[in-house]
């Protein structure tokens, strides 16, 4: 096996299982096609600076493809090597050994696979983005579908005003758009090649650092060699943004876990989304949202893990970062896969009305309205506050719904009550009494989500 450095060794061989501690092949493979174009960029540019020939490059660009070729063939065994890089060269050093001595003029592994990851992070961010967005469209069409259904909204699990649902599925809309701008202004610190920073202090070759960025796609140059090798954080920034969606998603699964059971019953998910039980012949669980729940902590835990492991570093490279990778492709993955399944479950997500409807006849949830409604009539607001508790702790006492009260009854707690009362206790009434900008009120949510309708498809 060939490595890329052996010279001051006496020429012992590795203990196997040093080789083993110390490969990181089982995680970079994922990189293999980076590396590739990383080399071929490399060695265009040593040819344009004058540092191979043109058969020279010629030559290593047609061995790098066949690699790519029997990569993607399974026909290479990657077990025996370090790295990607050293696989590699290896490879190219197979079918062009001359040239393929030169192919390493002025690269260090600690640049090339930072700048691999960097082209990792560039894919992905698209592609989370994307994921994202289309989930953000599935929301906004169950929210569209059930523009006028009213559900008791909560706080503290407890009723507490009546919202139409259609504002709750937009609130996961307007989260998802968070975490989607998040994801890709990482993706800006992500966009930058460190190629020409060497081990750790740049090259005393000419070498051109634009033609390789400019091969590789990327948007700039990093501007310090030793932070080109030393930084991770815009891995860190990707991770972070991934977690807090992987947070959001299992804040809307916990929702919709809530919401389907017998106990709420506002919510039917498609049954191809849920499993059964191997004992109880009646359940039908949510097992899906239950492991986007369930999976979310991989990401969370990946961010806090890659914390800890730069926390210590000295700078610049230490091998310790080489560890790095498996959190970032574990939790590209892992956000990939949850926000496929909850977009392909929010397309069978069925509102039950009748189950929301009837979790509104308790009159309670129109405590905050009635109070408003004696402000209205000049009432403060701190008094109109317990006028109105106490007219609840009279209905608590006696078993009896606000509506059960008569006019005189009501008029005993405040004068100001009129007979315009009962129209209050209303859960369409309560909705579309909503003013404030951002509010539950219908005219408001049908424009809200009109207006992400028209942003969502460009
Ligand atoms: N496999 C290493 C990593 O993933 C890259 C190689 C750098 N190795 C070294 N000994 N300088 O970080």
């Amino acid at each position: 096996m060939a490595k890329l450095w052996g010279g001051r060794f006496e020429g012992k061989k590795m203990d196997p299982q040093v080789l083993e501690f110390t490969s990181s092949l089982d995680v970079d493979k994922v990189l293999t096609r980076y590396d590739c174009a990383g080399s071929k960029a490399h060695v265009a540019m040593l040819e344009k600076c004058g540092y191979l020939s043109r058969d020279e490059k010629r030559l290593i660009i047609s061995a790098l493809d066949d690699f790519m070729l029997d990569f993607e063939n399974n026909s290479i065994d990657l077990e025996k090597y370090e790295d990607i890089h050293s696989a590699v060269q290896d490879y190219v050093e197979s079918k062009a050994p001359e040239a393929a001595k030169k192919m390493r003029t002025g690269v260090s592994r600690n640049e090339q696979v930072v700048s691999d990851v960097r082209l990792y992070c560039k894919d992905s961010v698209v592609k989370i983005e994307g994921l994202i967005k289309g989930l953000q469209k599935e929301l906004v069409a169950l929210a569209k579908k059930n523009l006028d259904v009213i559900i008791p909204g909560y706080t503290h699990l407890n009723r507490a005003q009546p919202v139409l649902f259609s504002h709750l599925i937009m609130a996961y809309v307007e989260m998802l758009d968070r975490d989607r701008a998040r994801v890709l202004d990482a993706g800006k610190r992500c966009d930058i090649s460190v190629m020409g920073s060497g081990a750790l202090a740049g090259s005393a070759l000419a070498l051109d650092r634009k033609f390789v960025a400019n091969k590789l796609g990327f948007a700039s140059l990093s501007s310090n060699s030793i932070d080109s090798v030393s930084d991770r954080d815009f891995m860190i920034e990707f991770i972070a943004a991934l977690s807090i969606a992987a947070v959001h998603l299992s804040r809307i699964s916990e929702d919709f876990i809530l919401y389907s059971t017998s106990e709420f019953g506002f919510l039917d998910i498609g049954e191809a989304y849920c499993t059964g039980s191997s004992l109880m012949p009646q359940k039908k669980n949510p097992d899906v949202l239950e492991l986007i729940r369930g999976k979310a902590p991989r990401i969370i835990g990946a961010l806090n893990s890659i914390l800890v492991l730069l926390k210590g570093l000295p700078h610049s490279y230490n091998r310790d970062l080489q560890e790095d990778k498996k959190y970032l492709f574990e939790s590209v993955e892992v956000a990939g896969s949850i926000l496929s399944i909850m977009t392909a479950l929010v397309g069978t997500v069925r509102l039950v009305a009748e189950r929301a409807g009837s979790a509104l006849k308790d009159e309670f949830i129109y405590a905050t309205d009635l109070a408003e409604y004696l402000v209205a009539k000049g009432v403060s607001f701190k008094d109109a506050h317990m006028i109105v508790g106490g007219m609840i702790k009279h209905c608590v006492e006696r078993g009896i719904n606000i509506s059960d009260l008569s006019i005189t009854e009501i008029k005993g707690f405040s004068r100001e009550f009129g007979e315009d009362i009962y129209g209050y206790l209303n859960c369409e009434m309560s909705v579309e009494m909503k003013k404030t900008e951002g509010s539950t009120n219908p005219d408001l949510v049908e424009k809200e989500i009109s207006a992400w309708e028209k942003r969502l498809r460009k």
